[in-house]
């Protein structure tokens, strides 16, 4: 077997914690009660053949290769669906089992190619092993007869191939495709002899119903299913443990190498988010890497109209610090700031956030979970005393209910959705309130309960609705409300929530849901023993986010649904690193681990280690800092990885802000948007190069790994710390391990975080301390974690963003399975097979209306602006509701999105926009703008 494969125990471990004793080919063993035998005998070191058993896959029975015999039982039952007993005595090599496994063995080769020696799996085919180890030595039956040899191969996939003649039809890909992944796009077609896989309705791979997950392909024990960069390179030779550079899920990843080259991404059975699973993003969409388009050397220019000016580093570092220098000796020490990236490393965004108030003296630095997930942050800190969310993934297998809000998990968090997926065939009931109807809500092997297609904006009414069902109902656990929380605002609380205007009734009226739907679901959360919600950027990203997370806090605390598994309220972060970029002080009003800036006592011990002042006052966030370029106050920026210009709101207004700066840094990997209008431009580097940790949705840090050296010549930390070193604030760390040393040091809720710790458990969860050496994994066990739970009043206060004649549709956005935030990394990957370009969801009705025709470019105009694009005419959106998605830069979808905000944290409200949806005539201006932009811009980097 391939050195890079992980070792396979045959079936899933047992859960009991009870253990038998049996004896294994003469010699004693003690094994988990409930193992199967092939298990019990593998753990114990014991091999027994097997082909159509794995152990991420229920046993089945099919192949007839792991037989054994039993002292007292009659003929050879199946090692892989029979279980261990106290006292049984199992022979798995005897004469007779020797003949059975050869006879078995000589029937499947006898229909397959005998091309080992040229086959892409040699060395890595579990055929191939068992053959050798059943000692099969000749093929009595010959090749002439009928046979599946010339079978025609399936390379429609970008990234696998399927090639039919090596199949054994051992099912282990079927299986996996319905028990790890949920989307049963294999089915076994035919019988006997006839019997082969196939895909969806015997269509190729890309026309199926394949989420291009891999599941299937690590499941299958020949060369049948393939990763077509093994076909092409050859088998690894070492792998190397890291973890996904894209979803807040947070995978954990083995990366194949051969040589420095990745040939393999093959998710760790042992990842603490997703033992052993992916999806298409993080298992094969990595070729951006090493993609011409990286900018591999630094980068400036006087003027953004000017070409590039190749140069070496330390002239970039030298030419930034001055020029930052120069802007603070004359605007002022506030007029610049930093922006640091939740596709970073921990110690990378630390580093930066130190850089901003150590050496540029201020608080101006801020993150892009400014524009995603800052309520979370504040709505739960306020009510449960963390910001954060408090379940491990695998909690949602002991859920009874789960209560998704405003997320789309097989697109957006497809891994936690295929574990969504397998709490519902478990029995669990799901109910989604999401204005679209999201794959979740019906498939043909998965319905929801209830689907609650809440107009866009109407998410508080709706959980205050919620609410008043429950309590009318008499579903509050009066019992926990006692005991846990603080009484007073519960009754406070209470009393706001049993207001006529919180009923169903009167909520149907404006959000457009059914009272009965809203009641029913509303019983069904309740009451359930445990109930757990789910909830992503449809819940943060509107004018009441804030609101919104208290509010589903409320709800949680009042039926007792916070505090032990199975329960809790879950963010499902975007971005890898979202979660660790806010624990590192990247707000303005926070210092690493969420504490105030204001706070003499926490300054303090941040001023002592680091050995300067730090300023009182919190900086701008990042709407502030625009908003002060544009007023002429505020001048420079750096901005670690991350596209503002398409990311962000309202992007004229974002243009204007970025041209009035005289100095804008932009450290990323490619010339983006952004990059446009820089002075300079320092090559970040990729996942692949990077060493340190990421934390996922569920505080879990895990660690990235180097494969490769980075690519431009110095790791991004080290960038940092050079332009403080060159602004007169020097950093000495020799390595990543001390930056987390150093966070260690001064953020409580880190004190026992190592890579040393982390090296040795795989990850993490914080708090890790002295209280909880080893992590954990539940938070507000027992207490919540700022002593009594917090009810805090949840009025509704609609958007000022309302429909009208001129705009009377209501545009929210969202983001497609293949493609990752602004698409920068997943459009220069095979991943565009499946994405050409942004396109407009709009309900037939409201189509048909406007005469607009599927597929034909629509204008889609706000307020603040207007763009083309095509137009895909699908009941999925309700009538009244247009949807796109943001990953194109040529869309410019944020070109409409408005400055609307969430009151508490300045998050900006994507989720709601007026609109008017027309055929469109001509392209719009700012796309004319942008094309001309491109250019010009293309141009510069040719002459440079
Ligand atoms: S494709 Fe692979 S896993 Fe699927 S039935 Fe064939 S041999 Fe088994
Ligand atoms: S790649 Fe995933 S979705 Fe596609 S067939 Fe295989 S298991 Fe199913
Ligand atoms: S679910 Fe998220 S973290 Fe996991 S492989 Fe996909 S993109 Fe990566
Ligand atoms: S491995 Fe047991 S029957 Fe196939």
């Amino acid at each position: 077997m391939n050195p890079t494969r992980e070792p396979d125990l045959g079936t899933p471990a047992s859960i009991s914690e009870e253990s038998v004793e049996v004896e294994i080919d003469g010699l004693p063993a003690r094994v988990k009660a409930g193992s199967t035998i092939l298990r019990a005998a593998r753990e114990s070191g014991v091999d027994i053949p097997k082909l159509c058993a794995t152990d991420s896959l229920k046993p089945f029975g099919s192949c007839r290769l792991c037989l054994v015999e039993i002292d007292g039982r009659s003929g050879y039952p199946a090692s892989c669906t029979t279980p261990v007993e106290p006292g049984m005595k199992i022979h798995t090599q005897t004469e007779a089992l020797a003949r059975l496994r050869r006879n078995v063995m000589e029937l499947y080769i006898s229909d397959h190619p005998l091309d080992c020696l040229t086959c892409s799996a040699n060395g890595d085919c579990e055929l191939q092993d068992v053959a050798g180890a059943v000692g099969l030595r000749e093929v009595r039956y010959g090749f002439d007869g009928e046979n599946h040899l010339d079978a025609d191969i399936d390379t429609s996939n970008p990234y696998f191939s399927f090639d039919p003649s090596k199949c054994i039809v051992c099912s282990r890909c079927v299986r996996a495709c319905d028990e790890v992944q949920g989307t049963f796009a294999l089915t076994i077609e035919g019988r006997g002899f006839a019997s082969k896989v196939s895909a969806s309705a015997s269509e190729s791979f890309i026309d199926s119903e394949c989420v291009s997950c891999g599941a299937c392909i690590q499941a299958c024990p020949t060369a049948t299913l393939m990763e077509k960069s093994i076909i092409d390179n050859g088998q690894p030779e070492h792998s190397v443990l890291t973890t996904c550079a894209y979803c807040g899920v947070g995978c954990s990843f083995r990366a194949d190498m051969k040589g420095d080259q990745v040939v393999r991404m093959t998710p760790w059975k042992d990842g603490g988010a997703n033992h052993g699973h992916s999806c298409v993003k993080g298992r094969f969409a990595f070729g951006y890497a090493t993609h011409p388009d990286r900018i591999l050397e630094p980068m400036l220019r006087e003027n953004i109209h000017d070409p590039w000016r190749t140069v070496s580093w330390e002239e970039a570092i030298q030419y930034t610090a001055q020029r930052f220098a120069g802007i603070q000796e004359k605007h002022g020490r506030k007029a610049i700031g930093g922006i640091t990236s939740s596709r970073c490393s921990i110690e990378e965004v630390y580093v930066v956030q130190k850089l901003v108030r150590a050496a540029f003296g201020n608080n101006n630095v801020d993150t892009c979970a400014r524009v995603c997930h800052s309520p979370t942050g504040y709505g739960l800190k306020q009510t449960l005393g963390t910001s954060a969310g408090t379940q491990p993934f695998g909690s949602v297998q002991d859920a009874d209910v789960m209560l998704l809000i405003g997320a789309n998990p097989t697109d957006g968090h497809p891994v936690f959705a295929s574990q969504m997926k397998r709490a519902m065939r478990n029995g669990a009931k799901l109910i989604v309130m999401d204005p679209r109807k999201i794959d979740l809500v019906r498939s043909p092997h998965f319905e929801a309960a209830y689907h609650l297609p809440l107009l866009p904006g109407t998410n508080v009414p709706m959980i205050n609705a919620l609410a008043q069902v429950a309590i009318k109902e008499r579903l509050i656990d009066e019992e926990y409300v006692r005991e846990r929380c603080d009484v007073e605002s519960f009754d406070a609380w209470k009393e706001q929530i049993l207001r006529p205007e919180n009923s169903p009734e009167m909520v149907a009226e404006i959000s457009g849901v059914p009272a009965d739907d809203i009641r029913g679901a509303a019983k069904l959360y309740a009451s359930a023993n445990n109930a757990a919600i789910y909830y992503g950027l449809g819940v943060s990203e509107h004018s009441q986010g804030s609101t919104m997370v208290m509010g589903m806090a409320n709800l949680a605390m009042a039926t007792g649904n916070l505090g032990r598994s199975g329960v809790g309220i879950s963010p499902l972060r975007g971005q890898n690193n979202v979660q660790g970029s806010c624990d590192m002080g990247s707000f303005p009003h926070e210092l690493p681990g969420y504490r105030p800036v204001q706070d003499d006592e926490v300054r303090g011990k941040f001023e002592s280690l680091w050995g300067v002042k730090i300023d009182a006052e919190p900086g701008y966030r990042i709407p502030n800092m625009f908003d002060a370029a544009i007023a002429g106050d505020f001048k420079g920026m750096y901005i670690q990885g991350e596209d503002v210009a398409q990311s962000d709101p309202d992007t004229q207004h974002v243009e204007e802000a970025l041209s009035g700066l005289e100095c804008l840094v932009v450290q990323d990997l490619f010339l983006n948007e952004t990059a446009k209008f820089a002075h300079v431009f320092l090559p970040g580097t990729t996942f692949l190069e990077k060493n340190g940790t990421f934390i996922n949705a569920e505080r879990r840090i895990n660690r990235v790994r180097p494969v490769m050296k980075p690519r431009q010549g110095m790791d991004e930390w080290r960038i940092t710390q050079e332009l403080s070193r060159a602004m007169g604030y020097p950093m000495d760390y020799e390595d990543e391990a001390e930056v987390m040393d150093e966070i260690a040091v001064l953020t409580p809720t880190f004190a026992g975080v190592s890579f040393k710790l982390l090296d040795e458990a795989g990850s993490i969860q914080w708090p890790c301390n002295e209280k909880a050496p080893l992590g954990t994994p539940i938070m507000h066990v027992g207490s919540f974690v700022r002593g009594k739970g917090l009810f805090i009043e949840t009025d509704y206060v609609p958007t000022k963003e309302r429909t009208s004649r001129k705009f009377p549709l209501l545009l929210t956005t969202g983001r497609t399975l293949t493609q990752y935030n602004v698409g920068a990394q997943t459009r220069r990957t095979p991943n565009t097979v499946w994405y050409k370009e942004d396109l407009l969801e709009i309900h037939p009705h409201d189509a048909e209306t406007r005469g607009i025709n599927d597929g034909e470019r629509v204008s889609l105009t706000s307020r603040k602006g207007d763009i083309t694009l095509e137009a895909k005419i699908t009941a999925r959106v309700q009538p009244g509701v247009v949807y796109t998605t943001f990953h194109d830069p040529e869309t410019g979808a944020n070109v409409v999105t408005t400055e609307y905000s969430d009151w508490a944290t300045s998050c900006p409200e994507y989720k709601v926009t007026a609109v008017q949806v027309a055929p469109a005539i001509h392209r719009s201006h700012w796309q004319e703008g942008f094309e001309k932009r491109t250019k010009e811009q293309e141009k510069l980097l040719e002459t440079s």
